[in-house]
């Protein structure tokens, strides 16, 4: 952002978006073609099936949603789970199964819905009944196929699931190898070379509790690295959890100070303004979610709220033997990182991040030439460039009416269920 004094160039090759105040792309649409599956497997540890789509009985919403209850309590909290086997669990895994694995898959949708990426190899650490995988593979164009995907977990169970989910979706990848490794002491990955990485809410899990585990992660991931082809990138998605969001941006903070390059969802591969902050703050990735059968039913079961669909993600890149790629995002770019906040003076805020910084930029509520320059619509993730601004008084930034307010990019939006199931 920059002040009325020294307005940020509009960088010559920008054209203007298509659909200035439209909607971002759909994310996880195929989601709905997956559901079935997951409660077929899930039944088929319980016996023969008695409900046709994926809306659950009474019976099996009381089963299903106590165990996603407990799983719950010990993924989150004193987090006692995390770490533990709870995939061999036949309760747990099938509760991960109806609940987790589609909040999994739409997080990854929604990642890739941003940057779009269509890797020929993929190989899926920790990646537990597959949900990661099955969204890479679903987001892929028409016409691009996945010829290699290597699972990889140390729950057998789990790894048996994701083949068998991922082997029934639309599309398939040519070949599926599955490998039951220990992460945290295996000396071997499988050998590559892999276009996309994916670890989805397993790198928490690593190290859990040790006071170098941070340090321990970056090698692990440095290691990882080296299966990466040319070009190739690192997918990691953890919980929104404070922790474990901090966690995450942490290791991105350690791999960038070592040459990598964060191609997202950040505008820079700068060290973290968020972590900087203060010790409870933190930044995470959300969309508001109309989540399908039998997810809502079980977040009412189990009291949970499911509204959203919150996460923390990065996709990141190790640096060549030539060394860290050129950026190539424009330093003007800021990314909203805020909901809308409205303060006593009646202005509308956000918090955006660029150029290394958090800014706010406000506007009054009433302001008429700010809604019809889009601001008032703007949601967290989506990508802006402003100038001509004002520099308000105690700081922040706020919009004149001679100041321009371009929207780059919108947050992907979350598929909504089409039909009851
Ligand atoms: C929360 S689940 C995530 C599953 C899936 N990737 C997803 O995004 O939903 C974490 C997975 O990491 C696996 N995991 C945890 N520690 C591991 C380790 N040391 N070695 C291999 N897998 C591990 C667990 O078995 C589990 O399947």
């Amino acid at each position: 952002m920059s002040t009325k004094k020294r307005p940020a160039p509009i960088s010559p090759g920008a054209s203007p978006p298509d659909r200035p105040f439209g909607a971002g792309p759909i994310a996880g649409a195929s989601l709905r073609d997956r559901l079935p599956t997951l409660v077929e497997a899930w039944r088929g540890g319980r016996g023969p099936a008695t409900q046709g789509g994926s809306a659950l009985g009474a019976r099996e919403i009381d089963t299903a949603g106590a165990a996603l209850l407990s799983l719950q309590r010990g993924l989150t909290g004193g987090r006692e789970l995390a770490g533990a086997a709870y995939m061999d669990d036949r309760a747990l895994l099938g509760a991960y199964l109806l609940y987790y694995w589609p909040v999994s898959y739409m997080q990854v949708s929604i990642a890739l819905a941003e940057f779009p990426f269509s890797p020929r190899r993929i190989l899926d650490l920790g990646s537990g009944p597959g949900p990661a995988s099955a969204a890479v593979i679903d987001a892929a164009p028409s016409g691009s196929t996945v010829e290699s995907l290597v699972l990889v977990d140390r729950s057998r169970k789990s790894l048996d699931l994701a083949a068998a989910i991922i082997g029934r979706g639309a599309r398939v990848p040519a070949a599926l190898a599955t490998a039951r490794l220990d992460l945290e002491t295996a000396v071997d990955l499988p050998a590559g070379p892999f276009d996309l990485i994916i670890m989805g809410h397993c790198l928490n899990e690593l190290w859990k509790g040790e006071a170098d585990a941070l340090r321990r992660r970056a090698e692990f991931l440095e290691r990882a690295s080296g299966r990466l082809s040319p070009g190739g990138r690192l997918l990691l998605v953890e919980p929104a959890l404070l922790a474990t969001s901090r966690g995450l941006i942490g290791l991105r903070d350690m791999l960038a100070a070592r040459s990598w390059r964060v191609l997202g969802p950040c505008p820079g591969s700068y060290p973290c303004p968020a972590l900087a902050a203060g010790p409870e703050r933190s930044c995470h990735a959300e969309s508001p979610w109309a989540a399908p059968e039998p997810v809502a039913s079980l977040a009412k079961e189990a009291g949970l709220d499911r509204t959203a669909v919150k996460f923390s993600f990065f996709f990141l890149s190790p640096p060549t033997r030539a060394g860290t790629p050129p950026e190539e995002r424009p330093p003007e770019n800021r990314r909203v990182v805020s909901d809308p906040m409205l303060n006593k003076a009646g202005r509308i805020r956000f918090i955006l991040c660029g150029g290394g910084m958090l800014e706010t930029l406000s506007a009054r509520a009433d302001d008429e030439g700010a809604r019809a320059r889009g601001f008032m619509g703007l949601g967290r993730g989506d990508v802006v460039r402003a100038s001509s601004l004002e520099l308000r008084q105690g700081g922040g930034f706020g919009l004149l009416p001679g100041s321009e307010l371009e929207i780059l990019s919108r947050a992907p939006e979350a598929s909504a269920p089409k039909e009851d199931t």
